[in-house]
């Protein structure tokens, strides 16, 4: 059987062929019959070719180049992970020894960036700060945008994975009013993290290391998601050839949106306007009447129960044998139990996703709800930036560019203000 798909122009007669190679053929292929494809939010279109990560939606499968996501949460770390998703193999014991130590030695911000930071007013919405002082680093790190050149990559790539939980934590001091903790080289990447949100006086902050390891599995399951909304948007402002920092930081302002890294700020929200167990029948009455959506349920790819969820339930409960019952879990339980046996979501395939659970390890954790969508862009920042090393230097990408289909107008003339 030959990898060839034939089709014909009923209109003309005129047939066609596209070679078929990875279930998938090329569109370009239908300009032999004078058309384009239209995908508007590209439901069926594959965009690149990727090395990256494996999502099977209907199996609940992910994994991060080979490994499934189950080991890596059980086994690795997320500094590991991220030396994964880089450079594509697991680091040997020297090559993990050097990439921690070149990640945990750029940590410092610039005191200018503090000083911008500062400038913020105390409510502004952490990720308007993340967003901004992303980009803003572009300007103190000018050589980013010889972006052919792989060493300067490299150099950014650790830089970015190493500063985002400092912007991270300075964007939640800043709201509280504390001083900016400078980072603790002798910690790592998690604990580090929380000694920055957390420490007051104390000449050495010690996180519990149950809620330590809790925050690298949250950290490993958010890395990578292959082609979603603001991975997207990584490789398209990269394929303009700008730099990572703006590059990253259009990526972060993609997953500020409440229907992707913002729902486990929504999921939050929701939980604590439903307020009791008792009231999510009625809750989910409205929702299935169109008024608004379950937040943390449904996914593009997933059509099943998002494995990441399940991974997250448990360490939701290890969370809680610290700091004690969330009481919010109990209506999170309820609407689970109840939406997976309900026909609306059942027929419509709508599983809880990585943001249901999510939330409520953080809120235990002691981190602001509008902390939550930055929470995710620290450890996606590594994914965001395999996705785009992957795109500046594949042979076949150019400059996004979609076409579109013209519905407006045709040619009219000008009509002058006094005879409109
Ligand atoms: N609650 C109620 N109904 C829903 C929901 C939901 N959470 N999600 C989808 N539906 C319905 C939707 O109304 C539609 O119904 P109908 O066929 O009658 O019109 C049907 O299910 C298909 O939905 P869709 O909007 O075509 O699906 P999509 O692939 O475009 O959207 C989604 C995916 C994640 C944006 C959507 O499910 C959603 O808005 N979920 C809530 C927000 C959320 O939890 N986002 C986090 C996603 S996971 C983390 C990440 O990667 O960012």
């Amino acid at each position: 059987m030959p990898d060839l798909l034939r089709f014909t122009d009923e209109r003309s007669g005129a047939s066609f062929e596209a070679t078929i190679a990875s279930d998938s053929i090329h569109a370009t292929a239908l300009r032999q019959a004078g058309l384009v494809s239209y995908d508007p939010a590209f439901l069926n279109t594959a965009s690149v070719k990727s090395s990256i990560t494996f999502i099977d939606g209907d199996l609940g499968i992910l994994r991060y180049r080979g490994y499934p996501i189950e080991q890596l949460a059980e086994q690795s770390t997320y500094l590991e992970v991220a030396y994964l998703l880089i450079h594509g193999e697991l680091p040997t014991a020297t090559e993990l020894a050097a990439w921690e130590h070149e990640v945990t030695f750029h940590t410092f911000l610039h005191e200018n960036v503090k000083r911008l930071m500062e400038g913020f007013r105390y409510d502004a919405h952490p990720m308007g700060m993340f967003v901004s002082v992303a980009a803003a680093l572009s300007t103190f790190y000018p050589e980013s945008r010889d972006v052919d050149d792989p060493d300067v990559r490299m150099a950014q790539v650790v830089r970015l994975i190493a500063k985002t939980p400092t912007i991270a934590a300075w964007s939640y001091r800043h709201s509280r009013g504390l001083p900016y903790v400078y980072p603790d080289n002798e910690l790592g990447f998690a604990a580090n993290f929380l000694s920055m949100m957390f420490r007051i006086a104390e000449p050495k902050f010690e996180a519990d290391p149950a809620l330590v390891r809790a925050l690298e599995v949250l950290f490993i399951l958010h890395a990578d998601h292959e082609q979603n909304c603001s991975a997207n948007v990584m490789r398209s402002i990269g394929s303009s050839k700008a730099d990572p920092y703006v590059a990253l930081a259009g990526a972060a302002a993609a997953l500020y949106g409440p229907l992707h890294g913002g729902a486990n700020e929504e999921v939050l929200r929701m939980l604590e306007a439903i307020g009791d167990v008792r009231n999510v029948p009625e809750f989910v009455d409205g929702v299935k009447a169109g008024h608004g959506l379950l937040m943390g349920f449904g996914h593009r790819v997933y059509k099943n129960y998002d494995p990441r969820a399940r991974i997250i339930k448990d360490a939701a409960d290890r969370v809680f044998e610290v700091t004690g019952r969330n009481p919010l879990l109990d209506i999170a339980l309820e609407l689970e139990k109840i939406a997976l046996e309900d026909e609306y979501f059942v027929s419509r395939k709508l599983y809880p996703n990585v943001d249901f659970y999510s939330g409520l390890i953080y809120q235990a954790l002691g981190l602001p709800t509008s902390l939550f969508p930055v929470m995710f862009a620290i450890p996606r920042t590594a994914g965001w930036l395999a996705q785009w090393l992957e795109g500046v230097q594949d042979p076949e990408q150019k400059i996004t560019r979609p076409r579109q289909l013209y519905l407006g107008h045709g040619e009219r003339r000008f009509v002058p203000i006094d005879a409109r």
